[in-house]
């Protein structure tokens, strides 16, 4: 293999640096993870190369107590005066319901499929949020009849819709209105949701959102609680949240002035940043709260309104970073002059955000250490399609071999939650650790599962 100059190609052209390949760098792995003496990647005190024998791969293995930990860093860090919503959209199961609940956070939720996780899993129904942009009437109707917390209501239709069945079942349902406040989030496209030009909510701009503010006042079925914002996702600048909280107060204020209510809410979503790799910095829980507060508090004295509960929806940030893939390698094929492409028993069905993102991970050898030189390699998966890239640029040890164990760390959020079966792939489990035990909380697909979809 051609290592070494494959390994200045890659700094020439710009891409990132070898480093010490051996060393898992703390900012991108979970908390526990570690290597024992024999240079085998641990995490929760287990060894990867046991987890892979009992397990298999392609894996997530999710470190509990970092997720934990995350949870309480959130919820400590806004305090008792605000509410923490985990987006299950991330990454739910019901183990994961059970871990929010016992670490006092809410839950977002925005399907009838995840409302069912949730409720099965014992989480009560007033500490859930409904979201959506296209609810459907039965998921409306399982959401009031459960109780739940409130409703995001996305249009005037749905304000309406909810109203309707609310009266029908004799209740008053609390809802926020989610607006677009018109920011340019800088983030990928596809998941920026706060200009004006996309699906998700009422805009500021043009009056829409103070006309679902009208409408939803005077229907008996709704109690409307307050303001909804989510300016998208993977966001390490504070201003772009900063700038939403203004233009939210900015309508509370008008709608005090047009209706003498004063809503006594505002959520400002999620979508705060991790590291995917080293070269990213993300804020600190802390950073974004005591942001958020100064911001919001400020705002509302300039307007003389009283300061709004404020509530915050992250999902990336909480799960994001506690978990990792567990890959072997098969197949390795140099291309010289390029890169070598290194297959792995998985790929976009267990993790798609390379290929529809642009995202970008890192990736280390875990089943051992090496001293061989540096190889700029694309770790890719078994798909039938050149876009199945897992990692696009990464530096591995040359003297990689089938067999070996490669681990992509911060694949917690994203990735098993947009798994799909893509070539009749079975989807892989979810392995949670924590102090020295590992348990399936969501099994491997089966060969069965897949033929009991297939009625014939
Ligand atoms: N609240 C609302 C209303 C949302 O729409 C979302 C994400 C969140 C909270 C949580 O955002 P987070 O903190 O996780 O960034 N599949 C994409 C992300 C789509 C996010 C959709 N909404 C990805 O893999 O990057």
């Amino acid at each position: 293999m051609v290592g070494g100059a494959d390994a200045e190609q890659g700094q020439a052209a710009g891409q990132h640096r070898p480093g010490d390949l051996n060393r898992l760098d703390a900012r991108i792995w979970s908390r526990t993870v570690d290597r024992n003496e024999d240079g085998v990647a641990t995490v929760g005190g287990l060894d990867v190369t046991r987890l892979a024998e009992e397990f298999g791969t392609p894996a997530y293995i999710l470190d509990e107590d970092d997720f934990r930990a995350r949870c309480r860093a959130w919820a400590d860090a806004f305090g008792p005066g605000a509410d923490v919503f985990y987006a299950g959209k991330a990454f739910l199961s019901r183990a994961v319901v059970r871990w929010l609940h016992e670490e006092g956070l809410n839950l977002d939720v925005c399907s009838g499929g995840e409302l069912l996780t949730a409720l099965d899993a014992g989480m009560p129904a007033d500490r859930i949020a409904f979201h959506g942009n296209n609810k459907s009437l039965e998921e409306i109707e399982r959401a009031v009849r459960a109780g739940v917390g409130r409703i995001v209501l996305d249009s005037f239709q749905e304000i309406a819709r909810v109203a309707h069945v609310a009266q029908g079942l004799g209740v008053r349902q609390r809802v926020l209105i989610r607006i677009t406040v018109g920011v340019e989030a800088h983030t990928h496209e596809f998941i920026a949701t706060a200009h004006e030009d996309q699906k998700f909510g009422l805009p500021l701009a043009g009056g829409q959102a103070a006309e679902g503010v009208r409408r939803a006042l005077g229907l008996d079925g709704l109690e409307l609680i307050g303001l909804h914002s989510h300016i998208g996702s993977q966001i390490f600048d504070t201003s772009g949240f900063e700038v939403a909280a203004h233009r939210v107060v900015g309508l509370l204020q008008q709608v005090r002035d047009e209706h003498g209510v004063e809503l006594p809410e505002i959520d400002l979503g999620g979508g705060l940043g991790i590291a995917y790799t080293p070269d990213d910095d993300p804020r600190e829980p802390r950073h974004i709260a005591k942001a958020l507060h100064e911001i919001v508090t400020r705002e509302c004295e300039n307007a003389g309104l009283r300061p709004p509960r404020i509530s915050v929806e992250p999902g990336r940030a909480i799960v994001g970073p506690t978990a990792f893939t567990l890959y072997e390698v098969g197949t390795i094929k140099p291309l010289p002059g390029l890169r070598t492409y290194v297959s792995v028993d998985g790929g976009m069905s267990d993790n798609i955000r390379t290929a529809l993102y642009d995202a970008e991970y890192s990736v280390s050898l875990v089943s051992r250490v090496s001293d061989a030189a540096p190889m700029l390699s694309r770790v890719v998966g078994k798909h039938c399609e050149s876009g199945d890239i897992v990692v696009k640029d990464a530096f591995l040890p040359a003297d990689l071999a089938p067999g070996d164990l490669l681990a992509v760390p911060a694949t917690g959020a994203y990735c098993r939650s947009m798994a799909s079966n893509y070539n009749h792939a079975l989807r892989p489990p979810v392995v949670a650790v924590r102090d020295g035990a590992a348990r399936v909380i969501v099994r491997r697909e089966t060969e069965e599962d897949l033929l009991r979809l297939d009625v014939g």
